[in-house]
């Protein structure tokens, strides 16, 4: 494979999404991460170029950013509380189309978007699809958590059988701080038969805000693969 191969799957699989998938003054929700950057470029291309008056609601300051770059309407949830849909990216993807997210430490705004949208694109690079959660995706399930919270937040992922870590900051000293002011553990339970019993689990538990895992939530999947062809899969929220 050619060095920028890789980004060329990315934007291919992003391209293809945005051309199927976006209309005139179409409510977004604006993912995060490295391949959303391609999809934000070609929606500002198509609004200009047909005039589609979008509206796009961010998930992170990376998205907001990306929205007011790009010169697109950027709106909020107050405004527009049911999208037409969100586009966004994935860490791992699984048969059923479930998803590992927040590899980037966006997921809790993200799964706000997209429980709110009417359908979720996801657009990722061959990498990112396996059989089962946890197979590709090794640094563990990105959950969010309240920072008073985490040292029994630890303990407890230790006793459901996960092995936590604080996500420490590249350029600074201490843990990663989300958009929303909270911290994330990344947190090891191995291959992942049944997400959503361990999703469902953890999200009772006081102190955890929301985790990576998005279960039947996925509309359509757009996966860039190693000979520039793009597969698409449908989810159950079609
Ligand atoms: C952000 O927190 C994540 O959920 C991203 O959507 C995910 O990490 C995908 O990012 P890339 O497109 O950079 O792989």
């Amino acid at each position: 494979m050619k060095p920028n191969s890789l980004e060329l799957c990315k934007k291919a699989a992003a391209e293809k999404a945005v051309e199927e998938n976006i209309t005139e003054n179409m409510v977004i929700g604006v993912g995060s991460g490295s391949t959303v950057i391609y999809a934000v470029k070609k929606i500002a291309e198509m609004d200009k170029s047909h005039n589609l008056k979008v509206k796009c609601i961010p998930t992170s300051f990376q998205s907001s950013q990306l929205i007011i770059e790009n010169e697109l309407k950027l709106a909020s949830l107050d405004q527009y509380p049911l999208l037409d849909l969100t586009i966004d990216g994935a860490d791992e993807i699984d048969e059923d189309l479930n998803l590992i997210k927040g590899g980037g430490g966006c997921l809790v705004q993200e799964k706000i978007l997209a429980s709110n949208s009417k359908a979720l694109i996801i657009i990722a690079d061959y990498r990112k699809k396996s059989e089962f959660l946890g197979e590709n995706w090794k640094t563990g399930i990105p959950i969010e958590i309240i920072p008073l919270a985490y040292v029994p937040l630890m303990k407890k992922m230790e006793k459901l059988g996960g092995k936590p870590q604080l996500r420490m900051a590249k350029a600074k000293a201490g843990p990663v701080i989300t958009d929303n002011g909270n911290f994330i553990i990344d947190v090891d339970f191995g291959i992942l038969k049944n997400p959503l019993k361990l999703n469902n689990k953890l999200n009772t538990i006081p102190g955890v805000v929301d985790t990576g895992l998005f279960i039947g939530m996925v509309s359509k999947a757009f996966i860039g693969q190693k000979d520039g062809s793009t597969l698409v899969l449908e989810g159950k929220n079609l």
